[in-house]
């Protein structure tokens, strides 16, 4: 069965059509992030005009690069929540247009399910004319019952999935999300939008340098003692209080440093602009406090997803456990999780990191398991922006 995928949740426009769930014939993504770079995080407004600006011709790429016909596209698919409602309207509005158009059944997905579905996805384009006896559709499956840890942007949820659609919520954030505490503290150090992958960098610079002089990377992980929201007895995460105490130790740093520049060029000291040298920049020019700092955060957020997720697979039993969300991406998260796992004989599994961010693949994916199911929605579909996982219990 060919889907075509269609993904506007936020700053990304994405179109894929894919085979069977599992294989890819195209992925067509057009990102926002330099654009929203400028303002430090996403101005919704501006992400939905950006989304019609760029959703046909997203659509056609897509369409160009599978090499297929209209005719042989069995279904269309596009996120309908959660997400930002201007941008979400955008690729639901072309998705049930499409199906209508072409006659064909049109299915909304649930962007956060799709996360967890983009662990179906095999690496590599493929096309139709490949062998089709090649193509080992259960190998490679993750199986079930498993752990799933959801980390994005705006939802840090750990689940148990019992089969396709049997999700039972087990913890949840209480406040910020994970994905958002990277955001909000690359904001407050200066680094680049989105945070992740900006304080992945940071930290990992500052542990090569460590290995270059064959010093331990942990003097840098460790290098500040920053609170754990443990919140013992609970699945549930809390990263607000971490976000907190990251304010207060850059605001330190920056008076800091802000006095040794004055005292070192022995002139009065403008007034302190908040944060300014706690950048990239100020990192990689010799601030190794600030690299410390960033590789401390990161571990702090590490440190508890891991755990929590060990004591998760060992209390169910599960032989797998999936990583899902832009923050599985993480390299320290993926390394650490394997040395909590494996000494278990529990699987870890988690997608490329191209399929963690968001991606229309992963929406053809997730509809590929419902339309299975016999499932598809009215063209009356409209976006839920504060929709969640349909969760059992
Ligand atoms: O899943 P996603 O692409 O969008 C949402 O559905 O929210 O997740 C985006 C989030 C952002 O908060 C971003 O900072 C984070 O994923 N992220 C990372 C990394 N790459 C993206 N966080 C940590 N390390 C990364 N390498
Ligand atoms: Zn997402």
């Amino acid at each position: 069965m060919l889907v075509l995928g269609i993904e506007s949740s936020c700053d990304e426009t994405g179109a894929s059509v894919v085979k069977d769930g599992r294989y890819l014939l195209s992925n067509v993504v057009a990102s926002q992030i330099e654009i929203h770079n400028r303002y430090g995080g996403v101005v919704p407004e501006v992400a939905s005009r950006q989304q019609l600006a760029a959703i046909l011709p997203v659509i056609e790429m897509a369409m160009e690069q599978a090499s297929c016909s209209w005719n042989e596209i069995d279904a269309i698919a596009a996120t309908y929540g959660p997400g930002l409602a201007g941008s979400l309207l955008v690729g639901l509005t072309a998705g049930k247009t499409l199906a209508l158009a072409c006659n064909r059944p049109f299915l909304g997905v649930n962007h956060l399910e799709a996360h967890i579905y983009a662990n179906w996805l095999r690496k590599g384009i493929v096309s139709l004319q490949d062998s089709i006896a090649d193509w080992k559709y259960q190998d490679g499956d993750p199986l079930f019952p498993l752990i799933c840890l959801v980390i994005s942007g705006a939802h840090s949820e750990l689940v148990l999935v019992r089969d396709h659609g049997h999700y039972e919520l087990l913890g949840r954030t209480r406040d910020d999300a994970a994905g958002e505490a990277f955001d909000k503290v690359a904001r407050i150090l200066g680094l680049d939008y989105p945070g992740g992958p900006a304080i992945q960098r940071v930290a990992q610079q500052a542990e090569e340098e460590l290995m270059q002089q064959q010093k331990p990377i942990t003097l840098a992980r460790k290098a500040y003692q920053l609170p754990r929201a443990w919140l013992r007895g609970t699945y549930d995460f809390s990263f607000s209080g971490l976000k907190t105490a990251m304010l207060h130790l850059a605001e330190g740093i920056a008076s800091n440093q802000q006095t040794v520049g004055a005292e070192n060029e022995s002139k009065p000291s403008s007034p302190p602009t908040r944060y300014t040298r706690m950048g990239e920049q100020a990192a990689q020019q010799g601030a190794p406090n600030v690299a410390w700092l960033v590789a401390s955060f990161q571990e702090a957020i590490v440190d508890v997803l891991a755990m929590k997720t060990r004591l998760a697979a060992q209390e169910y039993g599960v032989k797998q456990v999936i990583l899902a969300g832009g923050v599985a991406a993480n390299t320290s998260l993926r390394e650490r999780m394997l040395q909590e796992l494996q000494p278990l004989g529990v699987h870890l599994s988690y997608p490329p990191i191209e399929f963690c961010t968001d991606n229309a693949a992963m929406i053809a994916s997730a509809a590929f398991f419902h339309l299975c199911l016999g499932e598809q929605h009215g063209l009356d579909l409209d976006v839920q922006p504060g929709l969640s996982l349909p969760f059992k219990k």
